[in-house]
């Protein structure tokens, strides 16, 4: 029999990338493969994210997409995953009843189960948080050879509960997967290729499944041979210990790279959003790890238009902004969330948070300029990861997260090579292979 063919599309953050291959994986056991064309899919699974209004109703409009495809296709199944699934549940189906299955992100390991009980057109619905591990049920990845960076989830879910997000109700508590899975996972991983690990978590660095939290993990990871390269993200600053912080002096493989959102720069904000730390304490937190990591390249995340945020708080966050410099940074409306605290709270009106945001974007993309284009005359250490669209060319990142381009024939996805970057374009570096 014909393999059936399976269509997933990934929203939202990392690790929905991260479910997303694990799904993959756990339906290649049940007989289907993965196929990039809807139209051939005998089963369509979207990996949904919440986190912004705008996020969660693309999930309607890409269903809408799929209304005839069901139509010429009784027997294909459609289902929504992730945190759509997890926050709407079954009034996904009543929006759209073309919908067979809905499962949350943390029942993954039950969808071959969902799957079997939508025959003869019964719907399946399991937005539970179970007590076992999701990841232990999900089958062994095959040992197929790999790119040469993955991504690992080790842990999951916030017990932070900022005052504008999904993500404590959509991925419920935090919970750390045991080291000695992880470690199995990242050798096995590498046996297949893979020579670059990010580590993944909504909280990664309240990792507590290892002695000594992230760090203990990142210093066991780091004895791995044939494993160069080690990164991690999410992080909390108040999760930030000291341990972590010493690795990113002193462990080799774990890159100069840091993800550590703020979110805003104004205390009363901060406090509002109930981030429990002040500005002034994440800019102490980045001159020990700048102190730790000299050279280390920071990125972050920003929201602008927070309720109740005047012209003065906005200014707060430019000025940490500035003080800090960021080697890249994502930044965000605010956008309500129904059942979240800020959501009933006086709004910001929307031209004010387009004003603001377009500042900020401007700030940011100033930053990132500056401290990329500060790369050029410099040597850095490539990770090639594929052949760039130039013929001759070759792609991949530095330790600093810039693309590299490299016209060379001589590398093959995996390699590493000391690179003099010569040039800094709009979006990446090229360079020459550095003489010795
Ligand atoms: N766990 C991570 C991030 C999770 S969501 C952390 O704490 O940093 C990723 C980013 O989306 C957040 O850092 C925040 O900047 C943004 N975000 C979350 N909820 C939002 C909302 N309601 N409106 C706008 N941006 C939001
Ligand atoms: Fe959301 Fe805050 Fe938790 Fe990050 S720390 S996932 S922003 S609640
Ligand atoms: Fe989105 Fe869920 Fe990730 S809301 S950002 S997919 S944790």
């Amino acid at each position: 029999m014909a393999p059936k063919k399976l269509y997933i599309k990934t929203y939202g953050c990392q690790m929905n990338v991260y479910d997303s291959e694990r799904m993959a994986e756990a339906m290649g056991g049940e007989g289907y493969e993965t196929t990039a064309r809807p139209e051939d899919a005998d089963m369509i699974l979207l990996n949904t994210c919440h986190i912004r209004e705008k996020a969660a109703e693309k999930v309607y409009s890409e269903l809408g997409r799929y209304k005839g495809l069901k139509a010429d296709k009784p027997d294909l199944k459609i289902g929504v995953a992730g945190c759509v699934a997890q926050a709407e549940g079954a009034e996904i189906m009543r929006r759209q009843p073309m919908v067979d299955l809905v499962v949350g992100p943390q029942s993954y390991h039950r969808l071959p189960d969902l799957l079997a009980r939508t025959h003869n057109g019964a719907k399946a619905l399991d937005t539970e948080f179970p007590e076992e591990d999701k990841f232990d049920h999900l089958t062994a990845r095959p040992k197929a050879k790999r790119g040469p960076t993955a991504f690992l989830t080790v842990q999951e879910g916030c017990d932070k509960f900022c005052a504008f997000c999904v993500v404590p109700y959509t991925r419920g508590a935090e919970v750390s997967r045991p080291a000695d899975r992880v470690l199995a996972e990242a050798r096995d991983l590498v046996e297949r290729g893979v020579r670059e690990i990010t580590l993944l978590g909504q909280n990664v660095n309240a990792y507590h499944g290892h002695d000594g939290g992230l760090a203990g993990l990142i210093r066991a990871l780091d004895k791995i041979d044939g494993l160069a390269r080690i990164r991690f993200t999410t992080s909390h600053p108040n999760d930030m210990d000291e341990a972590l912080i010493a690795a990113h002096g002193d462990c080799d493989k774990l890159m100069p790279y840091l993800h550590l959102p703020v979110q805003a720069g104004s205390d009363k904000i901060l406090k509002r959003m109930n981030r429990s730390h002040t500005a002034d304490d994440y800019l102490r937190l980045i001159e020990r790890l700048r102190a730790a990591r000299p050279d280390l390249h920071l990125s972050g995340d920003f929201i602008v238009g927070f309720p109740e945020e005047t012209e003065e708080d906005f200014q707060a966050t430019m000025d940490l902004i500035a003080a800090v410099e960021y080697g890249s940074a994502f930044s965000f409306k605010y956008s309500e969330r129904p059942g979240t605290p800020a959501a009933e709270r006086p709004q910001v009106p929307e031209d004010e948070k387009d004003d603001r945001l377009q500042r900020l974007q401007a700030l940011l993309t100033t930053q990132q300029r500056r401290l990329q284009d500060a790369m050029v005359g410099r040597d850095v250490h490539v990770l090639f990861e594929k052949p760039g669209r130039m013929p001759g060319q070759m792609v991949g990142k530095s330790e600093y997260l810039h693309a590299v381009h490299v016209e060379s024939d001589a590398f093959a996805p995996g390699d590493i090579a000391r690179i003099r970057i010569d040039s800094s374009g709009p979006n990446s570096l090229k360079g020459v292979v550095a003489p010795l």
